[in-house]
């Protein structure tokens, strides 16, 4: 099997054995490193709501529907098409929000990882209710998730570790995620020996790291429509399957 093939230099849905392969081949990180204080990008007429026009197809599941869209919007040159807002909300319950990328879509629902000890880990222990928001902004669409997330399992985060880059690992490993770096060189140095450990301990694994599903309640659907008759379709979980609503937009 080729992991190679491409539709404009975006992977083909098809080439691949499962969702998993295919979202990870999905390019991420593309933004230029650099010092925080260069902001090079270029602005320029925001070309809002592009998304074409037409009904709105709808699917036995939000899971093949999402499936469908995602698939769009790679074929539409969508940049990290991956990438997704993760709401949650605090112990005094305000919300908080971060993008983090998604890694696959199951039947059981919409899946990503991080650490345990991060704001977001702490938070979703105390309460799993989340949101994940995803925009295509070439595609014209938006999808909303709401639900509880759960833990993944062992397994799965332990495997979804070790696909991270060494240094990836050796970040993770170390990082004490959000809080203040009162000293950069010790964030140099925890680096590097974690490197160095995961060099001599490829099957090393953070106790810390974890795969997360978002088991959704609700998922819509928001198409948009140049003459700005937007389409909005929310799919809601009943007893058994689910049920479509088409919205006010
Ligand atoms: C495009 C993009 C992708 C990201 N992917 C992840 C990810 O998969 N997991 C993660 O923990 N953080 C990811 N981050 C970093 C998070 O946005 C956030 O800074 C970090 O997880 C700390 O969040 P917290 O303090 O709310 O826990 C990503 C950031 C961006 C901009």
């Amino acid at each position: 099997m080729s992991e190679s093939r491409t539709t404009g230099g975006h992977p083909e849905r098809t080439e691949f054995h499962d969702t998993r392969a295919w979202i990870r081949a999905i390019a991420s990180v593309t933004g230029a490193a650099g010092a925080l204080d260069t902001v090079t990008g270029a602005a320029g007429a925001l070309d809002t709501v592009t998304g074409a026009a037409g009904a709105l197809e709808v699917r036995d599941t939000p899971t093949a529907l999402f499936l469908d869209w995602l698939t769009d919007a790679v074929e539409a040159g969508v940049v990290e098409p991956h990438a997704a807002t993760l709401s949650t909300v605090d112990e005094a319950g305000a919300p908080d929000a971060r993008f983090l990328l998604l890694k696959d879509v199951t039947d059981r629902g919409f899946w990503f990882s991080g650490d345990t000890r991060s704001p977001k880990g702490v938070e979703l222990e105390r309460d799993p209710r989340a949101a994940l928001t995803f925009y295509w902004r070439e595609a014209g669409r938006q999808v909303r998730v709401r639900g509880v997330v759960e833990n993944g399992g062992e397994g799965v985060s332990a495997r979804d570790f070790l696909e991270r880059s060494v240094t990836a690992r050796a970040v993770a490993t170390v990082s004490r995620q959000s809080e203040v770096l009162a000293d950069p060189e010790e964030y140099d140095r925890l680096v590097a020996a974690a490197v160095d450990r995961i060099d001599g301990e490829p099957d090393f694994v953070s106790e810390t790291w974890r795969a997360w599903c978002l088991v959704p309640d609700t998922v819509e659907f928001w198409q948009a429509d140049p003459g700005r008759r937007h389409l909005r379709h929310r799919y809601a979980r009943a007893a058994s399957g689910w049920t479509v609503d088409q919205l006010w937009p």
